[in-house]
């Protein structure tokens, strides 16, 4: 079955999308008026009622109608050159679908699949770069088992090459505004710890910072006005299914268009999973961003193995966090993370084969035994895999 999510609404009718698709069996849900929330990465689904999100909103009936589909097909505006918040934002709900367990698939550390796998498709209007699009299928259809469906643009979409304009500031650092971007409430937000780690080198060498919340929609309007009032704003944030988080996306989409100064955006990426290549397609879509924006470009600091940082015990989240202290220092110096030190923290591409082979044979057991012991933590009662809707 195909099942398609169409989150522009009217502007599409179904049956352009049936001839755009080809195929019989396909259901058509017009989620552009639904009540569906961004997904704030509370990990219920995966560790408090496996299989079943927490919040009870019209994302419940997609979730039991993916359960039954084959494929997965996004009808999405474009903003900024990628899905707009409205489309990410359906494809951000969709970890019920998989396991918090981890395990190699096609050779790259993933998830493991809850049911079975699903392929992805994307249809599209506005300003895209189709290739970034086509990648982001593949690689977001990989994460779920199943292979891209590819994107297909609208007939008034128009391809628009997005260039980063890089860093033009030389003044000397002196305040940071630091936005966090993940949808995870601060108190329990990684991204919140890696920018204290962060702030520590910062202070150290005499720089001042400031920090908003994007999880709290009361901070948004403070930080809008800090960014548009200062030089250097840092956004930092958690890769979320392959991107940027919905949030995050829908919060860009409120900023002018054309900055008041001379103004330089840097991001801060980390994620789940260890293998640089992971965060490769988001780094690409920032590097266009700030022109879109109209401030230059300071590069993005990237690293990944961040979701230990809720699980682990105090020594190994001090060896996660610690190095982000240097990295605060070296931007204080640098004001940017244009240099070859900070392209050097994303670490490896890929796991050796090797080292998959030992991780698989000696450490993967271990992991995934202790989600269990934290699922039990939480008051979990049921197994992690367990499949509440029925499987197609
Ligand atoms: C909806 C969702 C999607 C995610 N997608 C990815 C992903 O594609 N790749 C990855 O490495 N980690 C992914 N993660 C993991 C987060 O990036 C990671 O857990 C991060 O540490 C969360 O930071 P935070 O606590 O500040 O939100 C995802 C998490 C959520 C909730």
């Amino acid at each position: 079955m195909n099942l398609v999510l169409n989150t522009i609404g009217a502007s599409i009718d179904n049956d352009a999308i049936r001839s755009l698709i080809q195929e019989n069996d396909i259901e058509v849900i017009d989620t552009s008026d639904m009540k569906i929330a961004h997904c704030v990465g509370c990990n219920q689904c995966w560790l408090k009622t496996p299989g079943i999100c927490a919040f009870k909103d019209d994302y419940e009936t997609i979730l039991k109608k993916l359960v039954q589909a084959d494929n997965l097909w996004i009808v999405s505006d474009t903003r900024f050159g990628f899905l707009d918040y409205k489309g990410k934002r359906v494809m951000d709900r969709i970890m019920p679908m998989l396991n918090m367990t981890i395990g190699f698939r096609d050779g790259w550390m993933r998830h493991e699949l809850r049911y079975h796998p699903l392929n992805v498709g994307l249809i599209y209007k506005g300003t895209a770069e189709q290739e970034m699009l086509e990648d982001w299928c593949k690689r977001t259809a990989a994460n779920i088992g199943g292979h891209s469906l590819g994107a297909i643009a609208l007939p008034d979409t128009f391809e628009q090459p997005l260039n980063s304009k890089l860093s033009t500031l030389n003044s000397q650092l002196t305040h940071l505004v630091i936005i966090n971007g993940s949808p995870r409430v601060a108190k329990f937000s990684n991204t919140e710890k890696i920018i204290h780690s962060f702030a520590k080198g910062l202070e150290e060498a005499g720089v001042t910072w400031e920090l908003h919340h994007l999880s709290n929609h009361n901070e948004w309007d403070a930080a809008r006005k800090a960014y548009l009032d200062n030089e250097r704003t840092l956004i930092a944030f958690p890769l979320y299914v392959e991107c940027v988080p919905s949030l995050m996306l829908e919060f860009l989409a409120t900023l002018p268009v054309v900055h008041q100064q001379l103004s330089e955006l840097s991001f801060l990426l980390h994620g789940g999973m260890d293998e640089g290549n992971e965060f490769r397609l988001c780094e690409r879509f920032l590097k266009t961003l700030p022109t879109q924006l109209g401030c230059s470009y300071g590069g993005t600091l990237i690293h990944g193995g961040s979701f230990r940082i809720r699980t682990a015990g105090d020594k190994e989240v001090a060896r996660i966090l610690d190095p982000y202290v240097k990295m605060g220092r070296l931007y204080a110096q640098k004001g940017n993370f244009l240099s070859p030190e900070a392209a050097k923290f994303i670490g490896m591409e890929q796991y050796p084969w090797l080292v998959r082979k030992l991780v698989s044979l000696l450490a993967l057991d271990k992991i995934n035994g202790e989600f269990d012991q934290f699922a039990k933590s939480w008051g979990c009662t049921r197994p992690l895999d367990d499949k509440p809707y029925s499987d197609k």
